[in-house]
Formats: structure tokens, sequence, C-alpha cells
């Protein structure tokens, strides 16, 4: 059901030192930030030749990823996202099947402009899962 991996992302503390990071040390191709108030996150991606690095930085109050990266004072990998044809029949196949999807279960417009949805990482090997409409 699963298709390519389309992203690992980082939750980091300064995303400006994470870009500068990948960008001189590690030679990526790293882009600007792109500040998503709707997603309480900065992101930056980093484009390699296989995949993306989503680089993650919390933005606001009530930044999903605030917990996360107060536990994770370095840095550290938030989650994977794999790609699928049809987000629905993904979903409704994954629910059927006991998976639990974060939220209220609907898909919501991501960091790409396609819809996603989460899975619960006790459900995944302890990973939080993002599965993105080709
Ligand atoms: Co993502």
């Amino acid at each position: 059901m699963i298709g390519r991996l389309n992203h690992v992302a980082i939750a980091v503390k300064d995303i400006k030192k994470a870009s500068e990071l990948y960008r001189s040390k590690l030679g990526a191709e790293v882009s600007e930030q792109v500040p998503q108030p709707a997603h309480g996150v900065v992101t930056v991606f980093i484009t390699l030749p296989n995949t993306k690095i989503e680089l993650l930085e919390p933005l606001g109050e009530k930044s999903p990823i605030q917990a996360f990266v107060d536990r994770n004072p370095d840095g550290g990998i938030h989650h994977i996202c794999y790609e699928v044809d049809d987000i629905l029949v993904a979903r409704d196949k994954l629910k059927s099947e006991g998976a639990r999807v974060l939220g209220d279960g609907n898909p919501k417009i991501g960091a790409h402009g396609k819809p996603v949805l989460f899975l619960h990482p006790k459900d995944f090997c302890g990973t939080l899962v993002e599965l993105e409409q080709a």
C-alpha cells in the first residue's frame, strides 16, 4: 500500500542553525524557511537525490512539536512520511485493521499542499507515520 518515502522529519530548536549544518557541513540543497502558522511549525526542506529531509522548528505557543523539542533539546527524528495513492482508501483500510489515526481522522493539507494524516506511533513500531497522497 505505501509507496515512496517522501521525507524524514527532524524537529529542532534552531532551524537556522540546522539548515546551515546541512548546507555547509553536509553540502545539501536546502530551501528557505517557510512559516506554517496553521501547523504551528517553521519548515525547511532539504532535497536529496532519493528523498527529502524536513526540518521543523516550533512556531507559536501551541506548536504540536514543542513538547518533543523540549524532550529532545538536540533535535530528533519526529516522523517519517510515506506516499499513498489514495489517502482515504489508505485511512479506511488502516482503521478497519485497528490503527489509530490522529486528530479528527480527516486529512489536512500538509506542507506540500497535499492531503496528509498521521498514524499513532504506538501502532507503528514507535514511529509517528505521516501519510501523504502522492
Ligand atoms: Co512531514
